[in-house]
């Protein structure tokens, strides 16, 4: 049933992009104020946001977690789901397309780099609507949490061919 999981893909990911901040934002794993960072040349954030490097098979299953990332829900990954979203491009190989610091940016907050995005900005904790009083004030990722994935991701090379 291929237009079955698309129709799926599609209703849920506008879901989550309609209602984000309720059912988003009850994640909270993160607390503010979130931590400084620099953006250089408008796209990439160099440095990490704890000063320490992430763990990379933590990262693999933030992505995957439903109540964390859930990267799955809009991108295709290159592990064993039976689910994966079609609404963003799929992130194998993503690793071979961006730097570390583009990704981290991209994690942080994609709507630094494309306003009308459907992507959520995963450390961002003003500026939302609609949040439930419980989770002012939160992000949806920790600072390591981010670094873990960004981690996670620079694994994703594409295949080296001959
Ligand atoms: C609600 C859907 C949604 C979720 C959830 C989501 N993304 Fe995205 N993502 C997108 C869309 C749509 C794009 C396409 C670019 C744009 O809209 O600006 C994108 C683009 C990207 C890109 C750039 C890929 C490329 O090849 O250009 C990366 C990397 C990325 N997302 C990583 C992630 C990670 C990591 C997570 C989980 C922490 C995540 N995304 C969660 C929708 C989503």
């Amino acid at each position: 049933m291929k237009v079955g999981r698309r129709v799926l893909a599609t209703l849920f990911a506008a879901a989550i992009a309609a209602a984000p901040f309720a059912a988003q934002q009850a994640v909270g794993q993160g607390k503010a104020p979130v931590v400084k960072y620099k953006i250089v040349d408008e796209d990439s954030i160099p440095e990490s946001l704890t000063g320490k490097p992430g763990d990379p098979e933590k990262g693999k299953k933030w992505a995957i977690a439903g109540r964390l990332g859930h990267c799955i829900a809009c991108h295709v990954m290159p592990v064993d789901q039976p689910y994966m979203g079609e609404v963003g491009p799929s992130l194998v190989g993503v690793a071979s397309r961006y730097e570390a610091g583009q990704l981290r940016m991209l994690i942080v907050n994609p709507k630094v780099i494309n306003e009308d995005t459907m992507m959520p900005a995963f450390y961002k904790a003003d500026g939302f609507h609609r949040v439930r009083k419980a989770f002012v004030g939160t992000t949806m990722l920790s600072a390591q949490q981010v670094e873990d994935i960004v981690a996670y991701l620079m694994t994703l090379k594409e295949e080296e061919k001959d």
